[in-house]
């Protein structure tokens, strides 16, 4: 797919809570096909000090209206600034980029499984699985009540069920102490994002009831798109590139 450079204006900006937001945009340009598990690279406007793009998953699509939504979280100067965007503003996309999560089998049954922020490219992902009518389950993990955020939304497309560290909400502990975990393998695959040492948890879990696992990586990145080696990680194959060959890779393939 040819990658987009495209302007998009902002046409809200909706606060969940202090620490995420979500930023819909619509590029200028009618959307390109978006495979769920992809990102974009936008640019901070009106930042100079934020010189690199920053990478962030595409949340939802929206074709008809052609809008893209983001989930962000709010941990620097990037992010801080993009919290201020208002409608009318304008920031510039690169996109789809990387590979996304692959596709199950009509009939089989799927996990999906995010913690914190990482639940962000899920959504697409939970949305284009039902489509394809693949029967899912989500788990969404959280440190305590006031952290959980799109809980209805995603429960309104798939039983979603949630983990809060200290209790304050669904069951108490981490995703990968959710009682759904006792019983993985009547699953067919694992889709996971979040902080990495969860979807290793994850990952070692899928392994030991062997059920596929695909892991989304947020490596640090600059250029995107392969140019600047900055974002690598060793796998069976190699150091690759996690913008380019990833976000999304098989858990298989990594050194974890
Ligand atoms: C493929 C990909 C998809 C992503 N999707 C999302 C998303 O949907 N929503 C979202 O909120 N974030 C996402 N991120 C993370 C996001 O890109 C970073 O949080 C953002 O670039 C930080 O920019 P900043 O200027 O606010 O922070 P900076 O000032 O650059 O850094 C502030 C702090 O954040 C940490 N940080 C910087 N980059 C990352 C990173 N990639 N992961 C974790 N911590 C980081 C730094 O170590 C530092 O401690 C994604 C990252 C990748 C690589
Ligand atoms: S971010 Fe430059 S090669 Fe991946």
């Amino acid at each position: 797919m040819a990658k987009q450079v495209i302007d998009a204006e902002v046409l809200a900006n909706h606060k969940l809570n202090n620490k995420y937001f979500i930023l819909l945009i619509k590029p200028k340009k009618k959307l390109e096909l978006i495979q769920p598990g992809q990102f974009l690279q936008l640019t901070v406007p009106n930042a100079p000090e934020v010189f690199l793009r920053r990478p962030l998953s595409i949340h939802d699509v929206d074709y008809e209206n052609n809008t893209i939504s983001l989930l962000i979280q709010i941990v620097g100067k990037g992010t801080q600034k993009l919290s201020l965007l208002d409608k009318g503003n304008v920031v510039n996309i690169i996109y789809p980029l990387g590979k996304g999560y692959s596709n199950i089998e009509k009939g089989q049954k799927a996990l999906l499984v995010g913690g914190g922020c990482g639940i962000a490219p899920l959504l697409y992902l939970a949305k284009v699985l039902k489509k394809e009518g693949i029967d899912e389950d989500i788990i969404i993990g959280f440190k305590s009540k006031e952290d959980i955020i799109e809980y209805e939304l995603y429960n309104s497309i798939a039983p979603t069920f949630v983990t809060t560290e200290d209790g304050s909400m669904g069951e108490k502990g981490y995703v990968t102490t959710h009682s759904l975990f006792s019983s993985l393998n009547m699953y067919n695959k694992i889709y996971t994002c979040g902080p990495e040492v969860m979807m290793k948890a994850v990952a070692k879990r899928a392994k030991e009831a062997g059920v596929e696992c695909e892991v989304s990586l947020e490596n640090t990145m600059a250029c995107g798109i392969g140019a600047c080696l900055c974002c690598v990680t060793p796998t069976v194959n190699g150091h690759q590139c996690v913008c380019t060959e990833g976000p999304v890779f098989n858990s298989k393939e990594l050194l974890w």
